[in-house]
């Protein structure tokens, strides 16, 4: 049975402050659920929202890391930092680390292979432009990147592989994707493995959708068949929201 998964990527928001309140006001309102809960708040607020967190079954995650054991990369933060902090799960491949820090296929394929050697789960994002999409390569465009970053991985890497659909037009615009067009996207995702991996490989795969979930659309696409769950970005911020996305799945 895959696992369900809402995951919060708070990107470049909420200080040491609103880090400890939004997570203190998050454990409280937290309602029963099966799925796993997860929130990647930044480097530098890791340590405090596991202590935030405390007891708390939701899951500290980081939103990055560098595939170097080590050295000379200013500014970078290695898996072993991580794996020190008793962070085990990263998120990988978001657009906009593609976007403005040039993370191009071959880059994350280096960083998801040191993120599995490492025994870290990691959350890879993928998804097409706007302009892929109208001009029908989408499919084109999400096989590739999943391919040339995760297909060189053995069949049991993918245990600790998280796969999260992240259609560019649709994150943080309010456009998000139909409950059909991902779950048609989500399908090929999944063929698309068992096709290289076999199907007891693709059916155990969790594949989040990503792009402008909000509590009011959370329940028709998670209702998919091959959703299984989201990564959250405005949303997350604000507790009611992702409380309301949480008890949605
Ligand atoms: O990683 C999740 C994020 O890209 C989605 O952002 O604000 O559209 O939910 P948002």
């Amino acid at each position: 049975m895959r696992t369900k998964i809402v995951a919060g990527n708070w990107k470049m928001n909420k200080n040491l402050q609103e880090t400890e309140a939004l997570l203190t006001e998050l454990s409280a309102k937290l309602p029963d659920t099966n799925a796993t809960v997860i929130v990647a708040p930044t480097f530098v607020n890791l340590q405090a929202a596991q202590t935030a967190l405390g007891s708390s079954t939701i899951k500290v995650a980081a939103q990055n890391m560098h595939f170097a054991e080590s050295g000379a990369y200013t500014g970078e933060i290695s898996a072993d930092m991580l794996l020190s902090l008793d962070i085990d799960t990263v998120i990988l491949g978001h657009s906009e680390r593609r976007a403005y820090f040039g993370e191009d296929d071959e880059l994350l394929a280096k960083k998801v292979n040191t993120a599995i050697e490492k025994g870290l789960k990691t959350i890879f994002c993928f998804g097409e432009e706007l302009e892929d999409r109208k001009s029908d390569k989408h499919f084109d465009v999400v096989e590739s990147q999943l391919k040339n970053a995760l297909f060189s991985l053995d069949a049991s890497a993918w245990k600790n592989i998280v796969l999260a659909y992240e259609p560019v037009w649709a994150i943080g615009t309010g456009e998000t994707a139909s409950p059909e067009q991902a779950q048609e996207m989500h399908a090929f995702i999944r063929k698309t493995i068992s096709d290289a991996f076999g199907a007891a490989v693709a059916d155990e795969v969790s594949i989040l959708y990503g792009g402008s979930v909000k509590p009011g659309n959370a329940g028709e696409i998670f209702g998919k068949p091959d959703v299984d769950g989201g990564l959250i970005g405005g949303a997350s911020l604000v507790a009611d929201d992702f409380v309301a996305i949480i008890a949605a799945i």
